[in-house]
């Protein structure tokens, strides 16, 4: 019944009913990957916070579960995060390794009338289906700051403690423990650096492998800034580059320039999976795919919100220093249905095959020289189509939406939103992610990443390609029809 509605993604994670927002809790335990979110199971719109709950052997194929966390009489229960406690340091488990969340509890002060956020903990002793409040919660509060939240904790190896990294208005706040239970201040970070456009949200942290196996470990922070009327673009993430030695990050002198983790509209409150085993190594983040400018306006019916694709982050050494790149995960992989596989083509050729095929949900994998230009429409009708354009000369790639279908539930919802590709190589690729609602392009060997939802009738499903010349060489085109198993 659900792949019958109108806008239902078919390989994204969308909730059976209700509201989400941010990823929460992602963890990896007992051969399983766990998804939280903030969850408003009475409603299509943001309300009293709950953790829902999936569960997946793939990232994937995701099983949705009953509710892990909801509020209870120290408040409603905001965004954080879950770790593996493998030595049972909080004394939960009897000596076993369990899972614990940390997360933010959000309420209302009476005596100082104001919002109050405090950190919490629960504990699950059947590998993450139910869960158990801490008796002592909550753990960590501010006496001044009002927004000081969304909890992300990692062992930290080389100092025997745990880190938590903590959003509190326009910085994020770094504190230790040795058990999740009594917190201690190290360090600051965030003033007079980075994008200060809207409250500092959903921070991370976390060490990547330069080119991973050179000696060169550095530290990647992600900070998710919330929406302000001001800016056009909304909530987004920004993310820097630098070392932390166990109590201060020192961002990398490149990091005085903003950088946003994602060019598109539509990825926000990203972060990564914890204790994904060390003989896989790779770090993986997921976004809530929309924007808090319209998050509460978008045209579903049942449900509202769904994540990105899960995203592998590494760091490489490329011409213009350290670069974060972003791929989609190779369990995407087995999805595809080889649709169309040309290879040394032109634009004509392309053309005449795209212009046979009708498609809701698919990749498309292309290759051409770093100095084309062309612009490819998806999603088609008479009226809509969606633009996923790179032009050579300028070095820019964009996704174009103003015609993609529905945007009337928000002016700033229409756009084109534009990103600057590196021409560090002779060849351009790009990896699109089409499904029911939404638009996920990867290009340059994953450099740059944009997101965005869109809203087509669900009969526009046509294809094309144009180009300033007809016969412009396209090296290799790939299209996949993406179907879960
Ligand atoms: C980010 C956010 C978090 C908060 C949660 C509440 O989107 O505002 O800062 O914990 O959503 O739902």
């Amino acid at each position: 019944i659900q792949s019958q509605e109108k806008y239902r993604p078919l390989y994204h994670f969308t909730p059976q009913q209700g509201w989400i927002n941010d990823p929460n809790g992602l963890v990896y335990f007992n051969d399983e990957y766990h998804l939280f979110f903030q969850y408003h199971p009475d409603g299509t719109t943001w309300g009293p916070m709950h953790w829902g709950h999936a569960i997946s052997s793939d990232l994937v194929n995701w099983q949705e579960q009953s509710i892990a966390l909801a509020p209870d009489e120290y408040g409603t229960i905001f965004s954080g995060s879950a770790v593996v406690d493998w030595h049972d340091s909080t004394g939960f488990f009897g000596g076993q390794a369990g899972l614990v969340a940390i997360f933010t509890h959000h309420d209302h002060n009476h005596e100082l009338d104001r919002a109050q956020q405090r950190q919490s903990l629960a504990y699950s002793l059947d590998a993450g289906r139910t869960w158990i409040k801490y008796q002592c919660n909550p753990v960590l509060e501010h006496k001044e700051l009002i927004d000081f939240r969304d909890p992300k904790v990692f062992w930290h190896q080389a100092t025997e403690q745990w880190i938590m990294i903590l959003a509190c208005g326009q910085t994020v706040h770094l504190y230790r423990s040795p058990n999740l239970k009594e917190w201690t201040f190290l360090s600051e970070f965030g003033e007079g650096i980075g994008s200060h456009d809207g409250v500092w949200e959903c921070p991370d942290l976390f060490p990547l492998v330069v080119d991973g196996q050179s000696a060169i470990t550095k530290w990647v922070m992600l900070v998710s800034i919330g929406s302000s009327d001001e800016y056009i673009e909304g909530s987004r993430t920004q993310y820097f580059i630098g070392d932390f030695d166990g109590t201060t990050f020192t961002p990398d002198a490149s990091s005085y320039k903003v950088r946003w983790l994602d060019y598109g509209r539509d990825h926000y409150a990203g972060v990564c999976w914890s204790d994904i085993p060390a003989e896989d190594g790779r770090r993986i983040c997921i976004g809530w795919m929309s924007n808090w400018k319209y998050a509460n306006l978008t045209p579903t019916e049942l449900w509202r919100g769904a994540m990105s694709l899960p995203r592998e982050l590494t760091l490489e050494q490329r011409a213009q220093g350290i670069t974060l790149i972003q791929q989609p995960v190779q369990e995407l992989l087995p999805m595809r249905n080889t649709i169309l596989s040309l290879e040394h083509v032109t634009i004509a050729d392309i053309q005449s095959k795209l212009n046979t095929l009708l498609l809701e949900s698919y990749e498309i994998h292309m290759t051409a020289d770093i100095h084309s230009q062309f612009a490819l429409k998806l999603r088609t009708s008479q009226h809509q189509a969606t633009v996923v354009g790179y032009e050579g000369d300028k070095g820019e790639i964009y996704i174009d939406r103003t015609d993609s279908g529905d945007h009337h539930f928000h002016p700033d919802f229409a756009g084109k939103h534009i990103a600057n590709v590196h021409q560090d190589q002779s060849v351009i690729d790009l990896r699109i992610y089409v499904d029911r609602s939404s638009i996920e392009l990867f290009a340059n060997d994953g450099q740059v990443v944009i997101t965005d939802l869109i809203f087509p009738e669900p009969d526009a499903q046509g294809l094309d390609i144009q180009s300033l010349s007809q016969d412009l060489p396209v090296a290799s085109f790939h299209i996949y029809q993406l179907i879960p198993s």
